[in-house]
């Protein structure tokens, strides 16, 4: 869990809004929520390396250099992350690494970097896996635990190899701050429960919560959703001016120890219609599940989820919590159905 700076400011940023960010996270609480690194995303780098062939921030925005930057998110007690691209040039024109992987890597651990993303543009003839190895090996000769967030796009499948290089994959394009963008992402995610787990995760991309684009209820479902992808929760708005209900999504503490769920499994589609789609995920207390009714469509939606599809006894006594209310709903015998309003979720913890 986590910022990243691209969702809402591109390539907007300087070290002022790094530091306001991460004493943000602290002053409103999501630091405890379990929010931990603050990753400044591309446009970071000057234009050119410098005489010695070293990536350099920009002077003009980071003029104080990403040590200090970095000491000054260690000393709010947050981590710190940098972006970098496999190939020749990073996505917004800046140095890329291609070539310079152990002399990045060394240079982001001089820094005191803890979590590199590692971008896929101009990387022409590459192969994703042995380029993303390289990384792999150059983060073990700079000798400082960082966390390798591999970003291809999902193009070679690397939710099949990714596991063995680095901690994190995303598994599509880029997300955009609207409705049919988060539909398009989760239906790539429909297969790939089987991959995700400790230390090794699937990365539908980072939030949009609090963007601006979306209604709130869409938002909570954005946000629920990933909670049962077992998604990296990063965040990408403006942490300095949220609003109230952009602030209780990010801090649900009920929907973010779904998320973080020491199982590490990931939830799965188990049925869905025209109206809408359930989804369960098995947790680490084992006669528990997490269960999202999700009405997808445009009209409310009549959705349920029976005991027997959870694997249990139909005739079970199951209690059903809402945690997005943080309410109990009561014991219910069979299974469980309510009506959900559009774009809009019930999001239940049920425990046999
Ligand atoms: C790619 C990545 C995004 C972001 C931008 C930055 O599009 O997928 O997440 O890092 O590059 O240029």
């Amino acid at each position: 869990m986590g910022w990243n700076s691209w969702n809402r400011f591109g390539a907007d940023i300087d070290e002022r809004l790094i530091r306001e960010t991460a004493e943000t996270m602290v002053a409103t609480g999501m630091r405890d929520a379990g929010y931990r690194y603050v990753v400044i995303d591309d446009a970071w780098q000057a234009p050119a390396r410098d005489a010695n062939g070293e990536l350099v921030p920009d002077p003009v925005r980071f003029p104080s250099g990403m040590r200090a930057l970095a000491d000054h998110v260690h000393g709010q007690g947050l981590r710190f992350g940098l972006y970098t691209d496999a190939g020749t040039r990073t996505c917004q024109g800046r140095p890329g690494s291609l070539g310079d992987e152990i002399r990045d890597a060394r240079r982001f651990a001089e820094w005191g970097v803890d979590y590199v993303k590692v971008d896929w543009c101009h990387t022409e003839g590459l192969s994703a896996p042995p380029t993303y190895e390289k990384w792999c090996l150059a983060f073990q000769r700079a000798d400082r635990p960082m966390v390798l967030s591999i970003c291809e796009w999902g193009r070679s499948r690397p939710w099949e190899w990714a596991r063995e290089v680095g901690h994190l994959w995303r598994t599509t394009g880029d997300i955009q701050d609207r409705w049919s963008s988060v539909l398009g992402i989760l239906d790539r995610q429909v297969d790939l429960h089987r991959y995700a787990g400790p230390d090794g995760w699937n990365d539908p991309d980072m939030l949009e919560v609090g963007n601006g684009g979306m209604t709130e209820a869409e938002y909570r479902s954005h946000f629920s959703l990933w909670a049962m992808l077992a998604a990296p929760l990063m965040a990408g708005n403006d942490v300095r001016r949220m609003s109230d209900a952009t602030r209780a999504i990010l801090m649900a503490p009920e929907v973010i120890a779904i998320d973080q769920d020491p199982s590490g499994r990931q939830g799965r589609r188990i049925s869905r219609d025209e109206g809408g789609e359930v989804w369960a995920r098995e947790l680490d207390d084992a006669d528990a599940r997490a269960v999202l009714l999700f009405a997808r469509g445009d009209g409310p939606a009549r959705l349920g989820v029976s005991w027997s599809e959870l694997g249990w006894p139909a005739g079970a006594r199951v209690a059903v919590r809402d945690v997005w209310r943080r309410q109990d709903l009561g014991a219910f015998v069979a299974g469980f159905e309510t009506t959900v309003a559009p774009h809009a979720v019930a999001f239940l913890r049920v425990v046999r």
